[in-house]
């Protein structure tokens, strides 16, 4: 008769019964003649397996390779006094097969992960890194985390929506578009679905998405990717004081709701020893007190001569001089009220001081900016001009403006980077050890 399979995650049940479990050979050693220990690994935990006897004489024993897929019957024990195992029991085996062995020698699985060699070695090698500890508890991270994402929308009362990739307009300026031939017209992949959120709400009410968006980057950076997970909201009839609440309420509400689960705490835990959730106030500062800061702080730009000046007002400020910020105050800041000239066409100004947006760039100490967002022009004239001011045609944006013709309404929101909120979270180095299989200039495979 067919045994039936166990997951080694839900052994807990179990103890001191038969049971039967598949997996692959994570670890293995070998104690004198007459035992042989194995870490197995299915995907949902770690089981430490003991054969004895005959059971490690065998040929299969022998010439086991780690990675090797096995099934083992045998009896689910708590481990003796004084000895630990994963989940506190070991399976000790009475019968065991090889399903797929795992080459030995040169393309054992270890010789392919050569950490030594160079980094796009280990990117060749991804769908194998993926099978070790770190990686895979990333992977989980990040599927806790989508849907903590999930539970708080749920719960505040958002829709979620679909919005396509393919797209024939722009969101975030021309010239980071990915372009293709669509049935021999010019499309391109999508930016953000921000626009596409923004039509759903006079039906919908506030809804949001988690989609692929895609950025042609001209900058090589550890927080750059080309495709990248975007968790987008827009939110209709809200002040700019409602959407930065809005985007607070969300970064620490997911946070709780996955920490309160025990299994993904002890996951972060794994990863980022100490992390604790932020304090909510974020400290909100100014765009214009950022430059101040900067001034203040001696961080200066490099012109194209060699030559330094100080950041003045009106400039965009890079990636660097803002890590530097970020990282020497040390918190979450809500940097708010970027100049019109450096934000995109859509982007509300300010009614006291017109040469300002209700813009919002959240960033994190180690990694920057992990959330943009702003409210929308909500009056049709504005909208023309920014069009206007950025160049762009307003005639394949016809649907979006119609929204300003059918009854506008006060709205706004933002768009999260969940590899950045992974690599603030789990204390990455870069964004690309929180995509499953990362996309960037000069890297398109696996
Ligand atoms: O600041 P961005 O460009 O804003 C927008 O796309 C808005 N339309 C979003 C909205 O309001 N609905 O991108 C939003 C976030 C950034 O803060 C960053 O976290 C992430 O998307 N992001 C990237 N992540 C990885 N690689 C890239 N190349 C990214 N570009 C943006
Ligand atoms: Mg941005």
């Amino acid at each position: 008769p067919k045994a039936t399979r166990s997951k080694i995650g839900k052994l807990g049940a179990l103890r001191g019964q038969r049971v039967t479990v598949f997996g692959w050979v994570h670890r293995q050693r070998t104690q004198g003649k007459d035992m042989r220990f194995l870490v197995l690994r299915d995907g949902t935990g770690y089981l430490q397996v003991v054969l004895t006897g005959r059971l490690c004489h065998t040929y299969e024993a022998l010439t086991l390779t780690a990675e090797s897929s096995v099934r083992v019957v045998g009896q689910l024990e708590a481990v003796p006094e004084g000895k630990s195992a994963p989940g506190g029991h070991e399976l000790v085996a009475d019968y065991w097969e090889v399903l797929g062995a795992a080459p030995s020698g040169e393309d054992a699985f270890n010789s392919r992960l050569n950490a030594d060699a160079d980094p796009s070695v280990l990117l060749d090698q991804r769908h194998l890194v993926l099978r070790g500890e770190t990686a895979s508890a990333v992977l989980r991270c990040r599927a806790a985390l989508l849907a903590a994402f999930r539970d708080h929308f749920a719960s505040s009362g958002y829709t979620e929506v679909t919005p396509p990739c393919m797209v024939q307009t722009q969101v975030e300026g021309g010239s980071t578009l990915f372009q293709f031939d669509y049935y021999g017209e010019k499309a391109y992949l999508t930016q953000s679905s921000q626009l596409y959120l923004e039509t759903c709400l006079p039906a919908l009410g506030d809804v949001y998405c988690v989609a692929e968006s895609y950025r042609a980057e001209k900058s090589h950076t550890r927080r750059h990717l080309s495709e990248y997970t975007h968790l987008e909201a827009e939110l209709v009839f809200v002040d700019f004081d409602d959407l930065l609440n809005s985007i607070e309420s969300l970064i620490c509400d997911t946070i709780d709701r996955a920490l309160a689960n025990p299994e993904v705490a002890a996951l972060i835990q794994q990863l980022n020893p100490g992390f604790k959730a932020p304090k909510r106030p974020f400290r909100r500062m100014d765009y214009s007190e950022a430059i101040e800061w900067l001034a203040e702080h001696k961080v200066e730009k490099t012109l194209p001569d060699g030559t330094t000046a100080p950041y003045v007002w009106g400039d965009d400020i890079p990636e660097a001089p803002e890590r530097l910020m970020t990282d020497t105050i040390g918190e979450p800041i809500l940097l708010c009220r970027f100049p019109a000239e450096i934000k995109s066409f859509y982007m509300k100004r300010d009614s006291v001081d017109r040469r300002v947006t209700e813009s919002v760039d959240v960033l994190m100490p180690n990694v920057g900016e992990i959330v943009g967002g702003s409210m929308r022009i909500s009056d049709m004239e504005e909208l023309l001009e920014g069009y206007a001011r950025e160049g762009i045609d307003p005639t394949p944006y016809y649907w979006f403006t119609d929204q300003r013709k059918y009854g506008t309404a006060e709205h706004g929101g933002y768009g999260l980077g969940v590899e950045r909120f992974l690599a603030w979270i789990l204390n990455r180095y870069t964004v690309r050890d929180c995509s499953l299989y990362p996309r960037f200039p000069g890297r398109c495979l696996p």
